[in-house]
C-alpha cells in the first residue's frame, strides 16, 4: 500500500508534458514526495499491452540492478495513470499493466483536453455516476488485491456537487482512495480551487481524500488543510514552481523526508549558478529547463530568463547561467 490512511502523505502529481520518467525520477530523488504517479495512459480502440508498459513506462523496465518494479531510480512508488471510458478496455488494459510489474493503477476522471473528452475520457466521465463506479469496479474485480485502484477526479464537469455522488460511486466501485482536484472541468485552471467541497466529501466517505488543486506554498497547504480537514495533498505545479515549499509542508504535517537514494539538495532562491548545477544533474533537454524556468516564474519574476530563453542546448544554458 503506498497511502497510509492514518499517515499524512504528499502526492506528486500526473502532469502530462511535464512529469515523465526522467522528471519523476529527478523530483522525487528530493525525498519530499510519498508517491508519484505517471501522466495518463489513453486507452481508446484497444487494451494495451504489457508490452506497451515496458516500452513506455521506464519504472517497469528499471536499468539499475537495485531498482524494484513501479519505484523511481531512489525507490519511489509510481502508479500507473489510466484513462478511458471503456470498464472491460481499462480492466484488460490494467491486468496487462500488473503483469508488467505495475503496484498500482489510478483512474483519470479529471483530464479537460477536449480531444480526450471528444473521445469519451477523463472530465466527461463525471457526466456518469454510474459509469466511474463501472469504471472502478472493472479494474477493481481484475486485479489482484495487494495491486492498489485509485481514482482521480475533479469537482464536476460543469456542477460542482457532482463530486457528491460521484466519489461515492468511486468508493463503492472499490476505489481505495480517491484524489479530488478543486475545480470543475469548465474552471479549467482558472483561479480559486475549491477546497470546502473536498472537506465536506472526505468527511463523507470512509476511505482517504487527497487534496489537490492551488497548493503552491506551506500556507496554502495549511489553508487547505483548515478548509477540508484532509491529511493528504497532492502537488502539481507547485512542485515546479517552488520546489523547496514540498519540505516545508512536509515538515508542517509532521512528516520526515521519505529515505530515498542519492538524495538532491534543491535551491532555495533563484541564484543562477545554484540553478546551473541543478539543471545540469536533472540532465534534461533545452526545452525541459525552459519549461521548469517557466514554472518558476509563477512564484516570482525569474531575472534570468531573458539570458537563457534563446538558448538553443541544455549545455548553453546551463553554461549562460553558470557566468551570471
Ligand atoms: C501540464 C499539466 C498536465 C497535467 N496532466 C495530468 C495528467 O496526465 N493526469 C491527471 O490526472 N492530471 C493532470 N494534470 C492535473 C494535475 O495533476 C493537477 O490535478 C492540477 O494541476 C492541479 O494541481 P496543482 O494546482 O497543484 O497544479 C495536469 C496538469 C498540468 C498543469
Amino acid at each position: 500500500m503506498v497511502l497510509n490512511p492514518k499517515i499524512p502523505a504528499l502526492v506528486l502529481a500526473p502532469m502530462e508534458g511535464v512529469t515523465d520518467a526522467r522528471m519523476r525520477a529527478w523530483l522525487t530523488r528530493t525525498g519530499f514526495y510519498d508517491y508519484c504517479v505517471t501522466e495518463f495512459i489513453r486507452v481508446s480502440e484497444t487494451a494495451l499491452s504489457e508490452k506497451h508498459f515496458k516500452r513506455t513506462v521506464p519504472e517497469l523496465s528499471p536499468q539499475e540492478k537495485n531498482q524494484s518494479m513501479s519505484y523511481t531510480s531512489c525507490g519511489v512508488p509510481v502508479l500507473i495513470q489510466l484513462l478511458g471510458g471503456d470498464p472491460q478496455k481499462l480492466a484488460q488494459t490494467a491486468l496487462h499493466a500488473y503483469q508488467a510489474g505495475a503496484i498500482g493503477i489510478d483512474l483519470n476522471f479529471g483530464c479537460p483536453a477536449p480531444t480526450v473528452n471528444r473521445n469519451d475520457g477523463g472530465a466527461t466521465l463525471l457526466k456518469y455516476p454510474h459509469r466511474i463506479e463501472a469504471i472502478v469496479r472493472a479494474v477493481r474485480d481484475i486485479l489482484p488485491a495487494h495491486v492498489t485502484v485509485s481514482a482521480k477526479l475533479r469537482l464536476g464537469f460543469d456542477d460542482p456537487a457532482a463530486i457528491d455522488e460521484n466519489s461515492k460511486r468511486a468508493e463503492q466501485g472499490g476505489a481505495q482512495w480517491i484524489t479530488i482536484h478543486g475545480r470543475t472541468k469548465t474552471q479549467g485552471y482558472t483561479r480559486p480551487a475549491y477546497w470546502k467541497p473536498i472537506g465536506k466529501v472526505s468527511q463523507s466517505l470512509s476511505i482517504p481524500v487527497i487534496a489537490n488543486g492551488e497548493i503552491w506554498t506551506v500556507d496554502d497547504l495549511k489553508q487547505c488543510q483548515e478548509e477540508t480537514q484532509c491529511i493528504h495533498f497532492m502537488i502539481g505545479r507547485g512542485a515546479l514552481s517552488n520546489p523547496i515549499a514540498a519540505a516545508q509542508m512536509r515538515t508542517h504535517l509532521g512528516q520526515s523526508p521519505v529515505t530515498v537514494e542519492n538524495p538532491i539538495h534543491v535551491p532555495e532562491d533563484l541564484n543562477p549558478k545554484e540553478w546551473a548545477n541543478f539543471f545540469e544533474h536533472y540532465g534534461g533537454e533545452a526545452a525541459r529547463l525552459k519549461q521548469w524556468t517557466r514554472y518558476l516564474a509563477h512564484q516570482k519574476p525569474v531575472p534570468w530568463w531573458n539570458t537563457i530563453k534563446l538558448a538553443g542546448t541544455a549545455e548553453e544554458i546551463i553554461d549562460l547561467l553558470r557566468k551570471l
